[in-house]
């Protein structure tokens, strides 16, 4: 990540040379890709799972909605409604082998296809406004490393977050994710994560130890572990939990669908899911404890408090840097390219999605549809780059709207409609276990829907006030 090209790249122009030259063609779609070992599918679903929604979402939501107590709901959700539900994608995906479009109309038939399309819209819109702020990232570890930090973190802010920088970094980040996309999914995806995925676990971990050692840093764990018991019945920080909890597990889009069409018929999906979605959850938990202690170290709780997008991108900074010297910008720059590593790895597994419906849909050989897709995204990421309210209302619509609309109708395809789903899980599971099995296909058939449902009651008004409000 060090040698970083001027930013303004138009996408196409980075792609490595081993890259260029005569497209070859697309095996037939019988012969699909497989990810090469276990390993490898897993540290790309982690990867997917973990990124700025770990490690810049979850803090942002956790200070907005009081703390403790959105946490322990975070908690609660992520194992009772997150496991079953991305259980409910790995085993739409393993069984059809295809990506969402197609997976949805095999699966559950024709009536279903346009959920299909909801997805890639979802992938299309969440990696349009991702890439923005993973350009910050991209922007902020640039700047720590070359130039330390700046004077006035919020005028900073300001400058960077929209207009031409923000455009250049966003740019040459898609450029990035496009890259990795055409490489495919042993050689691209694959490889990727298991470079980047054990960096990124080091770097965390090691940040949160770090942060033990803080003078302070008591308050901040204060803060985030004591959860004030009114906030947890509060409807709107539930619903804020269960969108962290799917925006964080890459649920209600297609992305662990689309990664687990690549599985083998061996593997056990339900010891797959419960690795992902504890190393998930064990990332954001770190990511919290390295950023509480920090803030509450130089008593910045109120900046985080008042929340928005930015918050964090002006607090943090600012705290490095009053730690003073050499020490705040190595930890700094560490903290800002965990960052960009979790990024990487999760918009790749959103162009994924997108890449690998036109594949499938429409015949497309990898690099061609990849490319494509990659453009059509980076432009209609500029609007965000260029406005922050229109990345708040992208946020909104995707991760309260979409997802959960997406998770709805997951739960009742495979709750409902879905031929012997169990017989998926079953595969290198014990036995004994098929009890536990009925239990998740209930909560998929009765409580997720009420519990969506909820959600989307809530969540619905809100996203069209926000997006009313880009057109006031
Ligand atoms: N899970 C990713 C994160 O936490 C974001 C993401 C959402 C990725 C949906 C893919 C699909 O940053």
């Amino acid at each position: 990540m060090t040698e970083l090209p001027p930013p303004g790249n138009a996408p196409h122009q980075d792609v490595p040379p081993s890259h260029r030259g005569p497209e070859h063609e697309e095996p037939p779609a019988f012969a699909r890709e497989l990810w090469n070992t276990r390993v490898g599918f897993i540290l790309a679903a982690v990867g997917s799972a973990v990124g700025l929604g770990n490690m810049w979402r979850f803090p942002y939501y956790t200070a907005e909605h009081g703390g403790a107590a959105f946490v322990a709901l975070y908690i609660l959700l992520t194992f009772a409604l997150g496991i079953p539900l991305l259980l409910a994608e790995m085993t739409v995906g393993r069984r059809t082998r295809l990506s969402p479009i197609g997976a949805l109309r095999s699966a559950a038939g024709r009536a279903w296809v346009p959920m299909g399309y909801l997805f890639v819209a979802a992938g299309f819109l969440i990696l349009a406004f991702y890439s923005v702020i993973a350009g910050w990232v991209t922007r902020y570890a640039v700047g720590i490393i070359f130039t330390g930090f700046p004077d006035d973190p919020g005028a900073y802010f300001t400058a960077i977050s929209s207009g031409t920088e923000a455009i250049g970094f966003h740019l040459f980040f898609m450029t990035l994710t496009i890259a990795i996309v055409m490489g495919g999914v042993e050689k691209g995806i694959e490889r990727a994560s298991l470079i980047m995925m054990p960096t990124l676990l080091i770097l965390v971990g090691g940040l949160a130890v770090w942060a033990a050692t803080l003078a302070g840093s008591g308050e901040g764990y204060r803060f985030y572990l004591t959860p004030d018991i009114e906030e947890i019945f509060s409807l709107d920080t539930f619903s804020a939990a269960v969108s962290q909890a799917a925006f964080s597990l890459s649920l209600g889009m297609g992305a662990m669908l689309t990664f687990a069409s690549y599985l083998s018929r061996q593997e056990s999906l339900p010891r797959e899911g419960t690795v992902i979605a504890f190393s998930d959850f064990g990332v954001a938990f770190a990511a919290g404890l390295v950023v509480f202690p920090v803030i509450a170290a130089l008593g910045l709780q109120d900046a985080v408090g008042e929340s928005t997008v930015g918050a964090l991108f002006i607090a943090l900074p600012g705290a490095f840097d009053a730690m003073g010297g050499l020490a705040g910008r190595i930890v700094g720059s560490l903290f800002f390219l965990a960052l960009l590593i979790g990024a990487i790895t999760s918009a790749i597994s959103l162009l994924e999605v997108v890449t690998s419906s036109v594949i499938d849909e429409f015949g497309w050989p990898r690099k061609k549809a990849a490319v494509t897709t990659g453009i059509v995204i980076a432009i209609f990421g500029l609007w965000p780059a260029l406005d922050l309210d229109a990345l708040g209302a992208y946020d909104e619509l995707t991760g309260k709207v979409m997802l959960p609309l997406g998770a709805l109708g997951i739960a009742i395809v495979v709750g409902w409609v879905m031929k012997n789903p169990i017989g998926e899980l079953v595969i290198g599971s014990s036995e004994r276990m098929r009890t536990f099995f009925t239990g998740w296909l209930w909560m998929l058939r009765v409580v997720a829907p009420i519990l969506l449902g909820l959600v989307l009651w809530t969540t619905v008004p809100d996203a069209v006030q926000a997006i009313g409000g880009l057109f006031r």
